[in-house]
């Protein structure tokens, strides 16, 4: 068999496309995880080095000349590498949402950037596009700058820095329709106008495919900002999907279909976590409105545990549910809350972590909290089994969660979170709920399970806590 330069390149993307979906379908247990994410890492190195160093061929699958732009490219790769490193180094576990959504956000703009390339390419007359060659490109433009205008205000958001209240209106979902129509007319209209008003259009796409970016992710907010993450990032799969098209490169169009759908499923995921279809989520304004809904803690007063008598409820238990949520990985208490389970475990306690779906800031941010403090899998458990056993469960400690804890969820049809299953807390013999004080998580809304009859508060930091718990506990 003749095995020409086409035949190599080709056989060196085929290893990188086995070393991503390999490496995807590793990333579904946390024990192969690790491993997962670094064969599919292989594959993107792998994919870049064969794609900067292949030569070009022609119709006829024979090699026709090796281009470079190697200088512009290393520059961009060092700049690039020195900017990620330095993001990656510097941010905190709990900041990373905001990193994956400005990362995101950049996937998009590159894709608006690669559309107008060609776009440009096109009115100098270096290439002839087809119709169909149009829509893939105006696609991309269309998409990448949905997402990054949406990914960077996601950012504002999950940073604290926008107020979701203050960036959404009444009848936000119908003006989004009507930007939405009037995107695609001019996309239309940008595709079969004369020359001279193509600039014009052009322009204008961009214009309104940025604003209605920000203005999709506008009304949503709170709770629903997972969904929002997941679904911008399906996005960017999808422009990666439309790029590889432009550029006939298979490799780019499985990265990006990858992407894509792995994204959808997660947004799908998420969705029923929340109890929630996609379209209510978007149009839902869910989550932004109604913060304050549910604080009803005017005349109810919550009451307190001191460190040892909660060291005692703990030891002498015979079955305790640990609930972490955000405040466990702003604290970096897990692993005092794995020392504590294990001082407990050697009363022949029995232990268990119930992680709520989108407990935290990102999908799985628990699970990785717990595995990092090595929490052996199967003791963590699903909200539904957690909720099955919660009437034999002695105590439910609740570490820095409060979303996820609230029974607003449940029996208030006006709070926000209303419709997002829960975990019952308030169900067990003993609730003994870890914060700093009595103010709102995520969502905004006050918290009920506070004041219930068989919850006590340990207030401080949670890791500050767990530290003088496993103090006590020691001396028992
Ligand atoms: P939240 O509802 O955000 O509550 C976290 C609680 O942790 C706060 O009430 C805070 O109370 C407490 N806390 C903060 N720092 C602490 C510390 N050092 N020590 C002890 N407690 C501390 O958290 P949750 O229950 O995990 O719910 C997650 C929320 O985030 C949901 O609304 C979810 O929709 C949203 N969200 C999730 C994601 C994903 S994908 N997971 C992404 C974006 C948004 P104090 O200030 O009184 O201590």
């Amino acid at each position: 068999m003749h095995i020409t330069e086409f035949t190599i390149v080709n056989l060196l993307y085929l290893v990188a496309a086995l070393a991503f979906i390999i490496g995807l379908r590793r990333l579904s247990s946390p024990d192969t995880a690790r491993k997962g994410n670094l064969l599919a890492a292989f594959g993107m190195g792998l994919a870049i080095i064969v794609t900067l160093f292949s030569p070009i061929f022609d119709a006829q699958n024979t090699m026709i000349a090796t281009e470079n732009n190697y200088l512009w490219i290393a520059g961009g790769l060092v700049v690039g590498s020195l900017f990620g490193w330095r993001a990656a180094m510097k941010i905190a576990m709990t900041a990373m949402p905001q990193m994956v959504s400005v990362f995101n956000g950049l996937g998009g703009a590159c894709a608006v950037l690669l559309g107008i390339i060609e776009v440009i390419k096109s009115y100098n007359g270096d290439q002839a596009m087809a119709v169909a060659q149009w829509v893939i490109v105006l696609f991309a433009i269309l998409v990448g700058a949905v997402s990054f205008s949406g990914s960077m205000l996601a950012f504002a958001k999950l940073d604290g820095r926008v107020d979701d209240r203050k960036v959404t209106f009444k009848g936000h979902g119908t003006v989004n329709n009507i930007l939405l129509v009037l995107v695609v007319v001019t996309g239309v209209l940008w595709i079969v106008m004369l020359p001279e008003y193509r600039v014009v259009f052009a322009i204008v796409f961009i214009v309104l495919s940025l604003i209605y970016g920000y203005s999709f992710v506008a009304p949503i907010g709170g709770a629903d900002m997972p969904v929002v993450i997941s679904l911008l990032n399906s996005f960017t799969g999808l422009t990666a999907a439309a790029a590889g098209l432009i550029y006939g490169s298979q490799i780019m169009l499985l990265g990006g279909i990858l992407v894509g759908a792995s994204g959808t499923i997660l947004t799908i995921l998420m969705c029923e976590a929340m109890n929630r279809s996609l379209l209510n989520v978007i149009i839902g304004q869910f989550g932004g409105g109604g913060a304050a809904a549910g604080g009803k803690d005017g005349e109810q007063v919550a009451k307190e545990i001191t460190i040892s008598d909660a060291a005692i409820l703990l030891f002498y238990s015979q079955s305790v549910v640990f609930v972490p949520g955000y405040g466990l990985a702003v604290a970096q208490a897990q692993k005092d809350c794995k020392e504590l389970a294990d001082q407990l475990e050697k009363n022949g306690v029995d232990v268990k972590y119930a992680i709520h779906p989108v407990a935290g800031r990102m999908p799985g941010h628990m699970n990785v909290l717990l595995a990092e403090a090595d929490v052996p899998y199967p003791k963590l458990i699903d909200e539904q089994t957690a909720n099955d056993a919660m009437a034999d469960t002695d105590v439910v400690v609740v570490v820095g969660a409060n979303d996820v804890v609230n029974p607003a969820a449940l029996d208030d049809p006006s709070s926000p979170i209303y419709g997002m299953p829960v975990i019952e807390a308030w169900k067990a013999k003993n609730v003994i709920v870890m914060k700093r004080s009595m103010s709102a998580g995520y969502a905004g809304i006050q918290n009920q399970l506070f004041f219930h009859e068989r919850n006590k508060m340990l207030f401080g930091d949670a890791k500050d806590s767990m530290q003088k718990l496993i103090q006590e506990v020691k001396t028992l």
